[in-house]
C-alpha cells in the first residue's frame, strides 16, 4: 500500500513512522511518499498561497502548485482523498475500503483553506477524523494512515484485527495480563478455565455490555 502525501509540512507525517507501521515500511508492505507542494509553487518565492476572493481572513492555498504536485505522482486512478472538516466523518467501515486500494493520495489542506477548483478538479473523497477543526490536514492524514495501513495484509497478524473494536461493530471485550490479583482487583475466574467455548461467549457478552453502556449509537 503506497500513501502519497500532499502537503506543505511533508516533515510532519515522519510522526506516523512508528510502531506497526513502521514495521510494515521496513517489510515493504507500506510506503510513505510525502510531496512537497511547495516545490511545485508558482514563483521563485516558492509561494502556495494567495489572498482571498470576495475578501475575507486568512489565505487560500492556490491549486496550481496542488496539481501540479498531483500530477507528478502519475496516478490518475488513485483516489484523492482531501481531509477536511467538511468531510464524511472517517471510520473502520471507511478504512477498510481504502486498505482495498494500491495507492492512496491524501491532500492535506492549509491556513483558511484551498481553492475549490482543485478539489471539484482531483478529489474523490473529502473525509473529516471528527467534528472540531486541527490548523491542517496533516494530522488528519497520519491517522487515516495509521488506520488503513494496519489493515493492509501481514502488517498485523489477522488474529489480532478478529476481535478488536468496531471489526464486528461492537467495542472490543475487557483484556487482562498478569498479575492475577492487582490492588484487590482479580482476573475474572472464567478466563483461568481454559474453556474456550465459555471464554468465547463470555468476551461477546462483555463486548457487547460495554458497547451498551459506552456507545449505544452503534446498536442503532
Ligand atoms: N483539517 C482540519 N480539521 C480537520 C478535521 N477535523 N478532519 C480532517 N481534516 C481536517
Amino acid at each position: 500500500m503506497n500513501f502519497h502525501i500532499l502537503t506543505l509540512f511533508p516533515e510532519a507525517i515522519d510522526g506516523v513512522k512508528h510502531s506497526m507501521i513502521k514495521r510494515g515500511i521496513d517489510d515493504g508492505k507500506i510506503t510513505i511518499n510525502p510531496v512537497h507542494i511547495r516545490d511545485f509553487a508558482i514563483n521563485s518565492r516558492r509561494q502556495a498561497d494567495d489572498y482571498p476572493y470576495g475578501g475575507g481572513a486568512g489565505m487560500i492555498m492556490r491549486p496550481e502548485p496542488i496539481y501540479d504536485a498531483y500530477k507528478s505522482l502519475n496516478l490518475s486512478q488513485a483516489k484523492v482523498v482531501f481531509l477536511t472538516p467538511s468531510g464524511r466523518v472517517f471510520n473502520q467501515k471507511i478504512a477498510q475500503e481504502f486498505a482495498q486500494e494500491t495507492d492512496l493520495i491524501l491532500l492535506c489542506g492549509h491556513y483558511e483553506g484551498i481553492d475549490q477548483r482543485i478539489v471539484d478538479e482531483i478529489v474523490t473523497d473529502e473525509i473529516s477524523i471528527g467534528d472540531f477543526v486541527l490548523t491542517g490536514g496533516e494530522l488528519a492524514a497520519m491517522v487515516v494512515i495509521d488506520a488503513v495501513g494496519r489493515l493492509v495484509p501481514d502488517v498485523i497478524k489477522p488474529e489480532s484485527l478478529a476481535h478488536e473494536s468496531f471489526s464486528d461493530g461492537l467495542l472490543e471485550y475487557p483484556q487482562y495480563t498478569r498479575p492475577y490479583d492487582f490492588m484487590g482487583h482479580k482476573v475474572p475466574e472464567i478466563l483461568l478455565s481454559g474453556h474456550h467455548g465459555e471464554i468465547a461467549k463470555w468476551r461477546s457478552e462483555k463486548a457487547l455490555e460495554a458497547t451498551r453502556r459506552k456507545r449505544p449509537d452503534l446498536l442503532m
